[in-house]
């Protein structure tokens, strides 16, 4: 692999602990302005220091996050689609692989949708970007996207669509945690990651999600809502680089998650 395509790999996943946290905030492309996200540049800055990569469509990079970062960035690049539309899975390439150069990006990203009838074009999207990523030295993430169907997250399928991935030139798949998640990774000859998913229940479940996750081989958590649909995001995001570097199990974690939401109660300026 070319020193380039290395160098932006090891941006994102820290060499030291061989793992990532990274911070997804482009759910807007296809779901708007959602709830904790609608400010997108106040959502971000407080959390950019503590993630190891972002990961935003290429409006919110330029209208909401401070240039002077030094937090990598992997450039959402497929969308056309909306949550209003007949199909989420109808994705093409939405920025030219130069803009992206221009960016500075440490990686672009993109959704396939496998075993749907836009397979075949969400996958030579993917390729489409790879061979681009290859003459410039960026490497692709590839998100192994469900849409609406969020009962179609198991290991066989994940499996299938990971491998899928990989295959075609991915170098790094996000998908979800599911049961036999180990299966996933196994069959996975690059790093994944995982989404955290629509907001769980507790603080706690997502640390949990994010141990268990780590514990079955994932190089790392890409998590937006469980994250910043937090009451408390930074408290959160720093109990999740305590799960993800350092190994601490979930109650650990939880435990110094309370710790700094209790600082960070005492810190609410009254007025
Ligand atoms: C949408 C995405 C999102 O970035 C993703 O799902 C991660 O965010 P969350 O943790 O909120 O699921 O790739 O296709």
């Amino acid at each position: 692999m070319d020193w380039g395509m290395r160098n932006r790999i090891n941006r994102i996943i820290k060499p030291d602990t061989g793992h990532t946290v990274m911070l997804a905030v482009d759910h807007g492309y296809f779901l708007g302005a959602m709830n904790r996200i609608e400010d997108p540049a106040a959502t971000i800055k407080p959390l950019i220091q503590f993630c190891d990569a972002l990961m935003p469509t290429r409006g919110v990079l330029r209208t909401s996050v401070d240039p002077a970062t030094d937090t990598p960035i992997v450039l959402r690049v497929s969308g056309g689609n909306s949550i209003a539309g007949p199909d989420l899975a109808n994705e093409g390439i939405t920025v030219d692989f130069e803009d992206a150069i221009r960016l500075n990006v440490a990686a672009v990203a993109l959704s396939v949708y496998i075993g749907t009838e836009f397979e075949n074009q969400t996958l030579l999207n993917l390729t489409e970007l790879v061979n681009q990523g290859q003459t410039f030295g960026i490497p692709v993430l590839a998100v192994t996207a469900v849409g609406k169907e969020l009962e179609k997250r198991d290991a066989r399928y994940l499996k299938l669509c990971c491998r899928i991935s990989a295959e075609l030139g991915a170098a790094i798949v996000k998908t979800y945690y599911c049961e036999d998640f180990e299966e996933v990774v196994k069959g996975c000859p690059v790093p994944v990651v995982i989404a955290g998913g629509p907001k769980l229940e507790t603080e706690l479940d997502a640390l949990k999600m994010a141990y268990d996750a780590i514990d079955r081989g994932a190089a790392g958590v890409d998590m937006g809502r469980n994250i910043w649909q937090s009451d408390f995001p930074v408290p959160m995001i720093r109990a999740i680089r305590e799960v993800v570097h350092k190994g601490a199990k979930p109650e650990e974690a939880h435990e110094l998650f309370k710790q700094l939401r209790s600082e960070s109660e005492k810190n609410v300026d009254p007025a």
